[in-house]
């Protein structure tokens, strides 16, 4: 690839990926942009920056060839708990917005594109101790309704045009660079930096509340990992499974008690509880194992040590 075009770039994933590519790829072959917020300086400082709204298909194409893009990898999206509460612009954003994604891919023949998906795409019927590969895909949210949908388009484009789209059901994902936006899974951020500015936390669902999560540096390396890996051996395209860990608030708690003996937890279940209780504790990752070698490197307690470490730095300097 020689020019990564990222959309979604100031979001909790796309800022640190933006980041990543760059140092794999070169600062000035990673483009990063969004639709208005602006981006932090370590990533308006280091590269190209482009602010346009991927809804606008026009716009979309201009900023590939203005920048010669052979790759898009498309972060934008509106995640599960606010497309609840504005079903519509979901929709609009995570679909047309792919919609256009995929189509200027293929009218200019672009050599790869990255189109993550969630955990989100499951739900009632899917067996929820360890969601399988292959099962039922039947969200209960807009979020999901639009990463199934689009799991199905994503393989649609591989399979009548040939473009090579690669995409991964994210689990939660755990950073302490820039916050999560809107999701189910957000309070697994949240403990830890109430944990650090006050020393504790009111949870919005309940201590059993179980999820697959994950911790980004491996999240870095599940979605390289994917976009390097030998097309040829792809049997799986856009859905692929991703585990690290799987752990109830009551885990995350301990875990972080382990290291702030003072640190205390209380419980106000919302409107989430019933999303977190439609997704899996857990996914069966072995096609992703198998095709392209996935293996995660963290667990709990280490992601605790980083993550309290990191916040608590960020603390002391008055930061946050
Ligand atoms: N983190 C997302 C959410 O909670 C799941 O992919 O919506």
């Amino acid at each position: 690839m020689k020019k990564i075009l990222i959309v979604g770039a100031v979001g909790q994933i796309g800022s640190e990926l933006t980041m990543e590519l760059r140092r794999i790829y070169g600062n000035d072959n990673v483009i990063a942009s969004t639709r208005k917020s602006p981006p932090s300086e370590t990533v308006a400082k280091s590269g190209p920056f482009e602010y346009f709204d991927v809804v606008n298909k026009q716009a979309l194409e201009t900023v590939c060839k203005k920048h010669n893009v052979d790759c898009i990898v498309n972060m934008a999206a509106i995640l599960s708990a606010v497309g609840e509460q504005n079903p519509m612009m979901a929709w609009d954003i995570n679909m047309n917005g792919l919609f256009n994604v995929l189509e200027v891919a293929r009218e200019m023949k672009m050599e790869q594109v990255l189109v993550p998906s969630s955990i989100a795409v499951f739900g009632p019927g899917t067996p929820l101790d360890c969601a399988p590969q292959e099962t039922v895909l039947k969200p209960s949210t807009m979020y999901g309704v639009t990463k199934v949908a689009g799991e199905l388009v994503a393989d649609y484009y591989v399979k009548k045009y040939g473009l090579d789209v690669r995409g991964l059901r994210y689990p939660g994902i755990i950073s302490n660079e820039t916050l999560p936006g809107g999701g189910t899974t957000d309070y697994a951020v949240a403990i830890y930096y109430d944990a650090v500015k006050y020393g504790k936390y009111t949870c919005f669902v309940k201590e059993d509340t179980r999820l697959p999560m994950m911790y980004m540096p491996d999240c870095l390396k599940a979605t390289v990992d994917l976009m390097q890996a030998d097309f040829s051996k792809l049997k799986h395209h856009s859905d692929f499974n991703v585990g690290a860990m799987s752990f109830s608030v009551k885990d995350l708690a301990d875990s972080i008690k382990k290291y702030m003996p003072g640190f205390t937890i209380d419980y106000k279940p919302d409107f989430r509880q019933a999303i977190a209780d439609s997704w899996p504790d857990a996914v069966d990752d072995k096609a992703a194992r198998e095709e392209w070698g996935w293996k995660p490197s963290f667990d709990l307690d280490m992601m605790t040590q980083d993550m309290l470490k990191v916040i608590g730095e960020k603390h002391k300097k008055g930061l946050i």
